[in-house]
């Protein structure tokens, strides 16, 4: 059986469950392709990050990377956890006021903010603005001026450190389109920008190294720097961050492949190592933000299909077609992300063939999983296609006209649409009729 399955998430007829719900129930009410999430294991997940902070006695918020996942179900969720999240975009900035999610407990990120998303934001009273760039922090400073609005801001760094992952999704680096370059003064130059801003409150300081990070050691070079750099400010520019927000990227298990540390294990490293250096250089200890998209959904989520056509190339190849694909997931043909899948109606059947899970979009590319094992399949069995929370239903676009799938919370054996599913109307809800005169001449 796959090693990501244990006895607890089958039935007594080993149907595979999801937050105690037969997943074979689930598709007769809700349909395929269907994202589910185990909304208990993200909040055991939250609470298992709390945990490690409060252990250390330290001063902290974990603010929820909502691009991982974002709908209003979701943003009401982590408002019931008490924590805080991000929004990079008007639109996640707006989903989250549709949810009520206290605006207090936004940051706004992103690279290319608008002057309309930077209105909306002060506007909400978001919690704080993550300054990304000299151009930003003029616009900010300027329309906050205009409204004699004080404004929470923190400052975006690249710290010059590689992460070792997939090049899209590396972001600390020096040349990086994100952030303050920290060794070039860069960084130095945006605190003295910030701090000389009549409503600019500058109260922290913000990094991010990279997504699917699996290796302490970028985390605890990024609290080396961060601190050797405060000490700098400190003496130099008078300037301390009361907030060090260290950003997300801990790595999640996809495959059997993957031995991620425990999302946990980076906070506490992270938290110990800020403990360190602090203590070292004599500063006190700024408060420890963290930003975790992925690991707080990714695993909590699964996307079921149904199985459709197949094609098998004797010697080369058994394709198995799903009814969804790089429309829901984008991951596997935008950065080669490897995902297992178990038959639904059985996980502990044993495999008797290797296929390769394709998509029905037109395209080559659209493949799901390679070399997948399974039981023999028939059409119309149902796919779990594991650990999809993340960065699915976010990118996920309509490429073929196909509607987009619903999504499903489930929790104690009951479960919820919070997403509905697409329909053909809403493909075409946007769309105008042509008028413009025609040039064809009969
Ligand atoms: N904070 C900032 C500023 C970020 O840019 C990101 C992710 C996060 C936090 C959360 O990182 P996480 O904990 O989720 O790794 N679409 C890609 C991932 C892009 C990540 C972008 N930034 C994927 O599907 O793998």
């Amino acid at each position: 059986m796959n090693e990501q399955i244990s006895a607890e998430d089958l039935n007594e007829e080993n149907h595979l469950m999801i937050g105690g719900v037969d997943t074979l129930t689930l598709v007769k009410q809700y349909q395929t392709p269907l994202y589910v999430y185990d909304t208990g294991a993200i909040r055991t997940t939250i609470n298992a990050f709390k945990a490690v902070f409060e252990a250390n006695h330290v001063d902290y918020q974990i603010s929820y990377a909502s691009k991982a996942f974002a709908t209003i179900a979701m943003y009401q969720l982590i408002a019931q956890e008490q924590i805080h999240c991000d929004v990079v975009s008007g639109g996640e900035l707006y989903t989250a006021q549709q949810a009520d999610f206290p605006m207090g407990n936004v940051s706004f990120h992103g690279n290319n903010k608008s002057v309309a998303e930077l209105t909306m934001a002060l506007e909400a009273g978001v919690g704080n603005i993550v300054i990304d760039n000299f151009y930003e922090l003029d616009q900010l400073s300027q329309l906050a001026a205009a409204r004699q609005q004080r404004v929470t801001v923190m400052l975006r760094i690249a710290p010059g450190i590689e992460a070792h992952t997939h090049d899209y999704i590396s972001t600390g680096q020096e040349d990086s389109k994100f952030g303050f370059d920290l060794n070039s003064g860069q960084a130095d130059e945006a605190v003295k920008q910030a701090q000389a801003a009549e409503y600019l409150d500058l109260v922290g300081i913000h990094c991010h190294i990279g997504s699917q990070i699996f290796e302490l050691n970028g985390f605890e070079m990024i609290v080396d720097k961060l601190i050797g750099v405060f000490a700098r400010w400190q003496t130099e520019l008078d300037f301390y961050p009361q907030i060090m927000n260290v950003g997300g990227g801990f790595g999640v298990k996809y495959t059997a492949a993957d031995q991620p540390l425990q999302p946990t294990e980076f906070v506490d490293a992270i938290v110990k190592e800020t403990i360190a250096q602090t203590k070292a250089y004599n500063l006190p200890m700024p408060a420890i933000w963290i930003e975790p998209g992925r690991s707080l959904v990714a695993t909590a989520g699964t996307t079921l299909y149904t199985l459709g056509a197949s094609k098998d190339i004797p010697g080369i190849r058994k394709y198995l077609a799903v009814d969804g694909g790089m429309g829901d997931n984008i991951r596997p043909a935008l950065y080669e992300a490897k995902y297992e899948a178990v038959l639904a109606k059985d996980p502990t059947l044993p495999s008797d063939q290797v296929v390769t899970i394709a998509g029905k979009y037109c395209e080559s590319g659209d493949m799901l999983i390679k070399d997948q094992q399974l039981p023999a399949t028939e059409p119309g069995d149902v796919l779990a296609v594991l650990d999809t929370g993340a960065y699915g239903y976010s990118m996920a676009s309509n490429y073929n006209r196909n509607p987009r799938p619903a999504v499903v919370f489930c929790e104690d054996g009951c479960s919820q649409l919070v997403v509905q599913r697409e329909s053909y109307a809403d493909l075409t809800r946007l769309d105008q009729p042509l008028t413009l005169p025609t040039t064809t001449k009969a």
